[in-house]
């Protein structure tokens, strides 16, 4: 089985700074992979780097290979294609994703205009209308017709998340990135949109890094776990394996503080 992204010995600087050290990490067609870790563990610029969108200022040496195409060093020009085709990202807060004044019908209209005319589908108004439309059914948003007419601020922050994980679907990318998507949410709506993406991922057949700081989260979507402390990699492996025979210290004190919080949960119930 190829591998959809192959990052071998990533590093990431500012100046001198070493931001992320050495990294490794692949991810095979159709597998689910989680990055956990701390808070400036290094996991949003490890994501930033593998689609080639680190911050002026920051450095990356090492090789990432989407796709096949190789990522470090590449002209951002042979690497617009692949964002969309190859990958897409969801973000923890989807107004970053999302134009504040365009109708979110419209934010959808464009990505499935570029895929399908990359793919020689046809492409009049009314294929593309009718996709946006499936696709905002498709993530069990209520009354598409609705949605699709109003501005990101008119609509809750779970609908926001859908609507960003829609334009993300409308590329048919290999890998989704989901970095911390369900991080601003409430604990309802969290479980909801974690559900909708498991279920998407299993049936567009896509590979998946999820990005989180909280275990129980991560573990519930992902197959195999990769634990980040300080930009480095301290442990990796299925995620059934880490949560019951944590190796390193610190993935020790990430499942401690997740059991502290399930039975926190069971004693409020
Ligand atoms: N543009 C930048 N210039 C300099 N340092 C940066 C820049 N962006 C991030 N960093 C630093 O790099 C480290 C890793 O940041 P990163 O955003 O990858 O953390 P993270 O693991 O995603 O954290 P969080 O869980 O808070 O999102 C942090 O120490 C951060 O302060
Ligand atoms: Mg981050």
């Amino acid at each position: 089985m190829s591998a959809v992204l192959e990052i071998e010995n990533l590093s990431v600087r500012s100046g001198e700074t070493l931001l992320v050290s050495n990294l490794d990490l692949t991810i095979g067609e159709n597998a689910r992979v989680g990055l956990i870790g701390e808070s400036g563990s290094g996991k949003s610029l490890t994501a930033l780097a593998a689609t080639g969108l680190l911050p002026p200022g920051l450095t990356a040496t090492g090789s990432v290979v989407l796709d096949g195409t190789e990522v470090i060093g590449a002209r951002d020009a042979d690497l617009v294609p692949l964002r969309g085709s190859a990958v897409a990202t969801v973000f923890q807060e989807p107004l970053t994703a999302l134009d504040p004044l365009m109708r979110m019908g419209s934010q959808i209209y464009q990505p499935v205009l570029r895929r399908r005319r990359r793919a020689g589908e046809p492409a009049a108004r009314a294929d593309i209308e009718a996709e946006v439309r499936r696709l905002l059914e498709r993530v069990a948003l209520p009354d598409p017709d609705r949605i699709a007419n109003a501005y990101p601020f008119e609509v809750s922050g779970g609908q926001r998340q859908r609507v960003a994980i829609a334009m993300a679907l409308a590329c048919h990318p290999k890998l989704l990135i989901a970095d911390e998507p369900t991080t601003a949410l409430d604990v309802t709506t969290q479980a909801e949109v974690l559900d909708l993406m498991a279920g998407l991922v299993r049936e567009e057949g896509m590979a998946l890094l999820f990005i989180g700081h909280d275990l129980p989260v991560v573990a519930r979507i992902v197959d195999d776990v990769t634990v980040m402390r300080r930009g480095e990699v301290v442990e990796r492996g299925p995620v059934g394996t880490v949560l019951a025979r944590p190796e390193h210290d610190y993935t020790r004190t990430l499942v401690a503080a997740a059991d502290a919080f399930d039975r926190a949960l069971g004693a409020a119930r």
